[in-house]
């Protein structure tokens, strides 16, 4: 039994619970995945796994992208991306819904089916139908040889290592980075971005790992403000654009491991609701980074404050507007927004997993929830 004990604490690496560990290996497990695929000097940038279907997903009509849990977070980033920097329609859809409601999907369609551990079951169900009716799957999985890696067409894995926390970390910035290459490896071949506009952006997404790592050294600061907001009863996490996302995967990770209720909302949808719950008791945080849509978000930060709510806001570092409104600001680098989700979910991870360590509740294995869900 000590033994085991002992092999566990090693394969945490010094660290309390698998998910810190995992969200510290993120500017590793992000330049693992590039590796190869980017190389910004020579404007490169290839997935080996989709060479087969690059036809296919350059003159796909659609690409429906399918997935659950974080990892369809990251296609909600990766639908934004591609029809902006490929100009192809995408939607994206949970695996579950799509499986039961007679979709239409067919030649001509690439489904793009997202997951971790490459076993979720309604996934696999949903490429099935998917395949059957005569559309291309491409698997992003990052188990290596799983199910749905193995039945997919061709698959780019996302190589972030082995996740063993149940709230998914690493492996979400690592689709973020797959989903990203992809988008951009396309946007080439349609020759949808000038040479310079691509060779800017490969050059930025080179740079995220250590944009991760400058975040990574947040840790205290957040801890800190942890400790304020730990007994809150609600949440609510807010953003617009590339950020909406990573506002719904910020409310996930609090839920899943806190047992707060917390709910992910775009912030321009708060007036038809959730600005209802908002009082002086309400922490709401904001990913408010300098974006295309920053000057909205000010606007509802304001509604926010004129009714006296709780406001957290990550910010792109240098920002002296928000930080005068706000009750908390937390300064990330400043990267191009396609890409900041990568570098602006790790302070909502970090958020979540301290509140959860704070409340005294099992981080790596909270209850109800399972790492890979096999049944329906
Ligand atoms: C479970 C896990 C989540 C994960 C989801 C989808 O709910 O707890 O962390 O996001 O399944 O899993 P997949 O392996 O398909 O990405």
């Amino acid at each position: 039994h000590t033994l085991e004990m002992e092999l566990e604490a090693i394969e945490k690496g010094g660290y309390e619970h698998f998910m810190m560990k995992e969200i510290m290996e993120q500017p590793k497990s992000v330049a693992d995945c590039l590796r190869g695929r980017v190389i910004a000097e020579q404007s490169h940038v290839k997935l080996g796994g989709i060479h087969h279907h690059m036809e296919d997903l350059m003159n796909a009509n659609r690409i429906v992208i399918i997935a659950c849990g974080t990892s369809w977070h990251a296609g909600l980033v990766a639908e934004y991306i591609f029809e902006e920097v490929a100009r192809i329609p995408v939607e994206v859809e949970y695996a579950s819904e799509f499986r039961y409601r007679n979709p239409i999907i067919g030649k001509g369609d690439v489904v793009i089916a997202i997951s971790q551990s490459g076993e979720t079951a309604d996934t696999l169900a949903a490429i099935e139908i998917a395949q059957k009716n005569g559309a291309t799957v491409l698997g992003v999985c990052n188990v290596v040889g799983s199910s749905i890696a193995r039945v997919s067409d061709e698959g780019a894995y996302t190589h972030a290592g082995p996740e063993i926390g149940v709230a998914s970390t690493k492996a979400f910035t690592a689709q973020l980075t797959v989903l990203t290459t992809m988008a951009l490896m396309v946007a080439k071949e349609k020759k949808m971005l000038s040479d310079v506009n691509l060779q800017k952006l490969l050059f930025e997404l080179e740079q995220v790992p250590q944009k991760i790592e400058e975040t990574l050294k947040l840790d205290e600061e957040i801890k800190v403000i942890s400790a304020l907001y730990k007994d809150a009863t609600n949440f609510l996490y807010l953003g617009r654009g590339y950020n909406f996302p990573v506002a719904l995967e910020g409310a996930l990770k609090l839920k899943e491991i806190s047992y707060i209720h917390a709910e992910g909302y775009p912030a321009a949808e708060m007036k038809h609701g959730p600005i209802a719950l908002i009082d002086e008791e309400m922490p709401v945080v904001f990913i408010a980074t300098k974006d295309s849509s920053y000057d909205k978000v000010v606007s509802n930060i304001q509604e926010v404050k004129a009714r006296k709510g709780r406001v957290i806001a990550i910010v792109t570092k240098g920002d002296v507007l928000i930080p005068k409104m706000v009750d908390h600001v937390i300064e990330v680098p400043d990267v191009h927004e396609i890409l900041m989700p990568m570098i602006s979910v790790v302070p909502l991870q970090l958020l979540s997993y301290y509140i959860a360590v704070m409340r005294g509740c099992n981080v790596d294995q909270p209850r109800n929830l399972a790492k890979s869900v096999t049944v329906e």
